[in-house]
């Protein structure tokens, strides 16, 4: 499994849809994944439940999605702050998507589908989570100047990953240690 974790607005779910798309594996989102399987939003969730309750969601999601075969998986930007899901990432590749706060705040300022923004500590979120991107990362690719393609490009090159110019069917993806 290629992980992807970061900040929010780092762009994990659109550089994972391309990296995946270039590698002919699945793309998993995991924000998404967590909505099917509550049938609501994630603001809906964390209006009914708390922010503790969509984290307790939110491990167990990732549990069953990290079970499934080799993909290329999004996390949401506060997955990393939960112990477990820390502990369940071992043994996968896990690509931080470096980005600085000021330039995520631009990318997702105003976003009514991300409820961690109403938070007034947000700054200090913010640097409480980089030690844990930092402890799960086996790879750190700064987003900042980079387009889409070459955020996925560097990821390709970093995990010394072939790089075929079209993309192959899922089944035809070669296994990988440790998946
Ligand atoms: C969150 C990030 C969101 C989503 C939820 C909580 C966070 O995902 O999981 O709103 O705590 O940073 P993105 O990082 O994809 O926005």
């Amino acid at each position: 499994m290629i992980v992807l974790v970061g900040f929010m607005g780092a762009g994990k779910t659109t550089v994972g849809r391309a990296l995946a798309n270039r590698l002919g594996r699945r793309f998993v989102d995991a924000d998404r994944a967590i909505e099917r399987d509550q049938g609501v939003s994630i603001p809906a969730i964390f209006e009914g439940y708390g922010e503790a309750g969509f984290r307790e969601i939110e491990a167990r999601v990732i549990a069953e999605a990290l079970r499934r075969p080799a993909a290329v998986l999004a996390l949401g930007g506060g997955a990393v702050t939960t112990p477990s899901v820390r502990e369940a990432l071992a043994g996968h590749r896990v690509v931080l998507l470096e980005i600085g706060y000021d330039d995520a705040l631009a990318r997702i300022a105003g976003d009514a589908g991300r409820p961690m923004l109403a938070r007034p500590d947000l700054a200090q979120e913010f640097a409480r989570r980089q030690p844990l991107y930092a402890e799960v990362a086996t790879l750190v690719v700064p987003v900042a100047g980079r387009s889409t393609a070459e955020v996925a490009e560097a990821i390709v090159a970093g995990l010394g990953l072939s790089s075929p110019t079209a993309a192959r069917p899922v089944d035809a993806a070669v296994p990988e240690p440790g998946e």
